[in-house]
């Protein structure tokens, strides 16, 4: 069987690597191609990721590069048909929700080519989110959705799918930081920085609905410049994020001094480096979706800035606050936080470190018949 598997941005590659070493056990089975799409080019949006994950070499890139929404899927899919009628392959992988994984699936089931989507049915229900569009697409059209909770298997239900498309096997994305944790712990970065353990946060924000607004951003550094007058916060900042920050006049928030100092900026770091600061967090603050996944399984506490979430069984198990983007709401539940009312969360189940293994056995299984 022929797997094309398809990468594209930073929050793709750890959701892939273990699924690329399920599938290296079985060398007489599955011939498979890594697929980059080249959304994410900065080597420290990508590359570094590759050597932190012990990740082959992507066999084929597409190049595309950063665009508005409509350039960059309709690049994606010109670039990825070519590819696909090259290698006609007899199954293409797509993970998470980015533009990538719709333009993939998009262009591989017109062809007539079955699709597997991993991370399938998480919902926000906010179709203001790029990402919520692409998760619909490519659900409706997908072949095998393999899921991370029962609530992704009610959600795909409730819209009507096939209850013999669905697999639960849990969280990809958990595989990796299992498997990474031990290194991530000898990384360092702490102790090179002068931070003491649970001493310091971490921040990450960079959706188009808290950055690209100058109130809601201007806001949002207020109050986390705030808590960083109690608690340092480390803030590897997205392109995006710096880029509008210095459009908008807003980086005097960012602390000139060291990492102990203030809302400190830095920039995206890689795998291992940032999982060895989230493991030695007191708290992290986020929009992203990934991070309120790994703080539930890490048990540090996560406010995330966003009125809603795809991943409910986080705030519902795990530590995940949900508090909006109103700068009042954040800094009362850091310190609440700080004050030590902590959430007591447990892991979902089949966050276990075997979703990949998983998955490639329902593959073997399925499409051999
Ligand atoms: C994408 C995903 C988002 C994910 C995020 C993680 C979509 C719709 N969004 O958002 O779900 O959480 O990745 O990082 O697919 N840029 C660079 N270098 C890069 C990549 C981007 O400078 O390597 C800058 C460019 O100015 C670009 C902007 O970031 O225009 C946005 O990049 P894009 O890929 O469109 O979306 P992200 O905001 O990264």
């Amino acid at each position: 069987m022929k797997i094309l598997n398809i990468v594209g941005a930073r929050p793709n590659f750890m959701k892939m690597a273990p699924i690329i070493e399920a599938m290296n056990a079985y060398p007489e089975q599955i011939n498979h191609l890594l697929v980059h799409t080249g959304q994410h080019y900065d080597e420290k949006m990508s590359s570094s990721f590759f050597v932190d994950l012990g990740m082959p070499r992507p066999d084929i890139n597409l190049e595309v590069g950063s665009g508005s929404h409509a350039e960059q899927t309709a690049k994606i899919m010109v670039e990825f048909e070519k590819v696909c009628l090259r290698e006609k392959p007899d199954l293409v992988i797509v993970v998470g929700d980015v533009n990538s994984t719709m333009a993939c699936t998009i262009t591989a089931k017109k062809l007539g080519i079955q699709v597997a989507h991993v991370e399938a049915g998480l919902r926000s229900r906010d179709m203001g989110m790029p990402e919520e569009i692409n998760r619909l697409c490519t659900d409706v059209l997908c072949d095998f959705l393999f899921t991370t909770d029962h609530f992704a298997d009610e959600n795909l239900l409730a819209e009507g799918v096939g209850q013999e498309k669905i697999h639960f096997v849990g969280n990809v994305m958990i595989d990796t930081l299992l498997r990474h944790r031990e290194k991530a712990k000898e990384v360092g970065l702490v102790d090179r920085w002068g931070l003491k353990p649970k001493g310091f946060a971490t921040l990450t924000l960079h959706r188009p609905s808290n950055v690209d607004d100058p109130v809601v951003l201007g806001g949002l550094l207020e109050a986390l410049a705030d808590i960083s007058r109690q608690l340092p916060i480390i803030f590897p900042i997205h392109p995006r994020t710096r880029k509008m920050a210095e459009q908008f006049g807003l980086s005097h928030f960012f602390s000139s001094g060291d990492a102990v100092s203030g809302l400190w900026v830095t920039e995206p770091l890689g795998y291992l480096e940032f999982l060895h600061l989230n493991m030695n967090a007191r708290l992290v603050l986020t929009d992203s979706g990934g991070l309120q996944e790994e703080t539930t399984v890490l048990g540090v506490p996560c406010i995330t800035m966003r009125n809603n979430t795809e991943r409910p069984i986080t705030c519902e198990l795990g530590t995940n606050f949900l508090v909006g983007n109103d700068p009042a709401r954040v800094l009362e539940c850091a310190r609440k936080i700080l004050s030590g009312d902590l959430p007591q969360g447990r892991v979902p189940d089949r966050w276990d470190g075997r979703a990949a293994e998983r998955i490639v056995r329902v593959l073997l299984d399925e499409m051999a018949c």
